[in-house]
């Protein structure tokens, strides 16, 4: 819930700003007020009467509008919220904010505030791509700015790639994780999920069988009780969860990477299936079929262990470091030894026989191995042992 909380919301000047309708209703059904800010080009886009109807209050468009300055200037309109929320940031908008410009209503308010900013980008891929927006992004992200999206998709323009505005669910989970007060609140934490993809060729690759709904969901989780979640993920079958910032990646060299890229971090979620071994020199072209049936051999290399590797890591390593386990048998013997082999803290283990319908089902039953020991835990949906096991995480990282 958003009860009474203040947001200013700029719409700029897109076509995702039609988006920014439904988002004002939300919101408000939320409990939060919106007082909503036009810039020029956004009533293209949108009209003021719609947004003022669903915002159920004034709109301000105009920087030199006399009467709004003797009932609030400007000064007193951005900081009189809790956040200012930029729905759509376009190229240009960003680009002035990045350099500071306050040529109008909408970057004044965004210069002489001191309320936090959450930007919510929309645009062409190109414009998304060109490494001017790129250094923008950078200088606000630097400046504090919180960037929610761009997604990857089909876009108003027939083009396909990043920049397309992430959707209203997602908006709204990012504003709701801003206000958040849960107990992992501050805390940054890493997830990785999915499994990996290890070419073969162009065209081919080896790869664990991995959903990714549990990672997902333990990632989900973690952002509810409000922790900054870094959610690294390698090509799963559901959608990654909202409120997170995302990190895709394809094979595990990738994910060892972003893994180390997104350190340090107060504690570590290792839930992707990583493939153990890679093809050793991946063909840079499709691989023929011979005439006369000749195989092709494919020789394997050893993949990074990322688990192993960021619990052995010494100085910056992660408090605390949790490690899954997929076993068929011995589960307990077997993911005991693997807790003191990796150097992990905990190991969350599942009995993965056929028989138990838990690779790709909705259910899971996991026994949690810590220095007290194993913990066998009733079976129940993924999403019920990602919320046990989050609140375990709060309480143990709450006790440091
Ligand atoms: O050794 P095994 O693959 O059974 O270990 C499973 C645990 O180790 C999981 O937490 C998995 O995410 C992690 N792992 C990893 N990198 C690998 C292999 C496994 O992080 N290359």
């Amino acid at each position: 819930m958003l009860t009474s909380k203040r947001i200013l919301l700029v719409i700029a000047g897109g076509i995702a700003a039609y988006k920014s309708l439904d988002l004002i209703r939300r919101l408000r059904e939320r409990g939060a007020s919106v007082t909503p800010v036009l810039t020029k080009a956004a009533e293209e886009f949108v009209t003021p009467l719609s947004v003022s109807a669903l915002a159920g209050a004034k709109v301000y468009r105009d920087l030199f509008d006399l009467t709004d300055e003797a009932e609030m200037g400007h000064i007193e309109l951005s900081r009189s919220a809790d956040l200012i929320l930029v729905v759509p940031a376009t190229a240009d908008l960003m680009a002035r904010m990045a350099t500071g410009r306050a040529d109008d209503l909408a970057s004044t308010l965004l210069l002489a505030t001191d309320t936090p900013v959450m930007v919510v980008p929309a645009m062409n891929v190109r414009m998304w791509t060109h490494p001017a927006t790129q250094r923008n992004l950078a200088t606000l992200k630097g400046d504090g700015i919180a960037v929610v999206g761009p997604v990857e998709g089909s876009m108003a323009c027939g083009e396909f790639g990043p920049g397309r505005m992430s959707e209203v669910p997602e908006i709204l989970a990012a504003v709701e994780d801003f206000f958040a007060e849960g107990p992992l609140k501050g805390r940054r934490i890493l997830v990785t999920s999915g499994p990996t993809h290890e070419p073969i060729d162009p065209v081919r690759y080896i790869a664990n069988r991995s959903s990714g709904a549990q990672g997902t969901a333990i990632a989900a989780a973690l952002a509810a009780l409000g922790a900054e979640v870094v959610f690294v993920t390698g090509p799963a079958d559901v959608p990654s969860p909202a409120g997170v910032q995302v990190v895709k990646v394809q094979s595990a060299r990738e994910m060892l990477e972003a893994v180390q890229a997104a350190l340090p971090v107060e504690a570590a979620v290792f839930a992707a299936a990583v493939a153990d071994w890679r093809v050793a020199s991946a063909s840079g072209s499709k691989i023929k079929k011979q005439p006369g049936g000749a195989l092709p051999v494919l020789e394997f290399a050893e993949n990074p262990d990322i688990l192993a590797t960021v619990s052995q890591m010494g100085p910056g390593r992660p408090p605390l470091v949790v490690g899954f386990a997929a076993e068929t048998d011995d589960v307990v013997v077997n993911a005991t030894a693997k807790r003191a082999r990796k150097g992990c803290d905990w190991i969350v283990a599942n009995d993965v026989r056929p028989e138990t319908g838990i690779m790709g089902g909705s259910e899971n039953a996991v026994i949690l191995i810590t220095d007290q020991g194993a913990e066998d835990w009733p079976r129940m949906t993924k999403e019920a042992v990602a919320t046990r096991l989050a609140a375990r995480i709060a309480e143990t990282l709450e006790t440091e």
